[in-house]
């Protein structure tokens, strides 16, 4: 039998990538649906400026969008999605989690706490487990896990699969696409025929967020990979996928060869959500392109190329499409991963 899942932050740019994945699940039913007071009490298709690329699906088109309240969302629902502004989140994701609902979220509030699971599945999922100490600690029935942020999605995976090669620094620079910002976040007049070297701390999320997701779990406590990680980032006038250009120096020598192999044999996960191929090398150094690439593997690919020696150690370009691997299909993922693992 379908998870009973809902939504918190419905009616967003990536509460409708959520819709857009979870209404076909196998796993999950969509039964609640959340959004601000101004929305609440309408329909999903009256509070919805639904601007994803396929229709709003009927069932989903009829429901009735609640408030952002524990005692909103009907008692039998699971499972919540949380794509609410990191600022929202900080004030109720714990409301809800205390009330008992596991809640798998896309907001950059509390991801660096010592007993929230930053995590994804193919990389470090046995970090899920840091929810036994979450409970113990918080006394919740209900739990938390997030996904990083959509920058940091990118180029994690990458390093990841050289892990083995010892990783002693990484530089990264992003180009990264408006949709990240949201709908409202960046104007037309700002972006196009330009490139906007600053998103507010954004730097510091792909700086910290990396260690803990390279970090060890020993089933009590979470250490920090102690790679040291510099980014720079920028926005550039593409509408998905991110695309970045990372440098990185390992112990041990590490060949452009032996770095597209070590990609390319990095596992997937065995998640309904996962591709087949996690990260997708390419030979043909003008690639990945965010246009081109950014829906590999349904979206849920990393694409990487461009792999060569430099003066700063191994360079690569990769990328993510940022609103499925990077928020949306990040979360839905870790949703599938707690009831793999029993969280549900
Ligand atoms: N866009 C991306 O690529 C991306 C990537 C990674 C992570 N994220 C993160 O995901 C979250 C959502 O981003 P987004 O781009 O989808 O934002 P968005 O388009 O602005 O959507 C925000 C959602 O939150 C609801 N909301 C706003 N204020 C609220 C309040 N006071 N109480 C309850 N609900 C409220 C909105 O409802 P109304 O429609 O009623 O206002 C809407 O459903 C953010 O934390 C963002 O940082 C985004």
């Amino acid at each position: 039998m379908a998870v009973r899942v809902g939504v918190l932050g419905a009616t967003g740019a990536v509460g409708q990538r959520l819709i857009q994945l979870l209404d076909p699940h196998p796993e999950f039913e969509i039964a609640a649906l959340t959004a601000s007071e101004s929305s609440a009490g309408k329909t999903y298709r009256q509070a919805a400026k639904w601007r994803a690329d396929s229709p709003i699906p009927d069932d989903v088109a009829a429901m009735t969008v609640s408030a952002t309240d524990p005692d909103e969302v009907p008692s039998d629902v699971d499972l919540l999605f949380s794509s609410l502004p990191s600022s929202v989140g900080e004030a109720v994701e714990s409301a809800f989690c205390e009330a008992g609902y596991v809640v798998s979220s896309n907001s950059s509030n509390g991801r660096m706490d010592d007993d929230i699971p930053l995590v994804i599945p193919e990389v470090n999922a046995d970090h899920i487990d840091l929810l036994e100490v979450q409970r113990d600690e918080r006394g919740w029935d209900g739990a938390m896990v997030k996904n990083p942020n959509c920058s940091t999605i990118t180029f994690v995976p990458t390093l990841a699969a050289l892990e083995e090669y010892g990783l002693e620094t990484v530089h990264v620079a992003t180009l990264q696409a408006v949709s990240g910002a949201g709908y409202d976040g960046v104007t037309s007049m700002e972006i196009i025929d330009n490139a906007i070297p600053h998103i507010g701390g954004e730097e510091d999320k792909l700086e910290t967020e990396s260690k803990k997701l390279l970090g060890s779990f020993d089933g009590a406590e979470l250490t920090l990979n102690d790679v040291e990680v510099g980014a720079s980032c920028n926005r550039i006038p593409t509408i998905d996928g991110h695309l970045e250009n990372v440098f990185v120096e390992t112990a041990e020598e590490l060949s452009p060869a032996g770095a597209a192999e070590a990609m390319r044999e990095y596992p997937s996960a065995d998640l309904h959500s996962s591709p087949d191929q996690l990260i997708e090398v390419f030979e043909d150094p003008e690639r990945p392109q965010p246009r081109l690439d950014r829906t590999l593997g349904n979206g849920m690919s990393i694409s990487a190329g461009g792999i060569r020696e430099s003066t700063f150690g191994l360079q690569y370009n990769c990328l993510a499409h940022n609103t499925m691997r990077g928020a949306a299909g990040a979360s839905v993922l870790n949703g599938e991963l707690l009831l793999e693992n029993g969280y549900l």
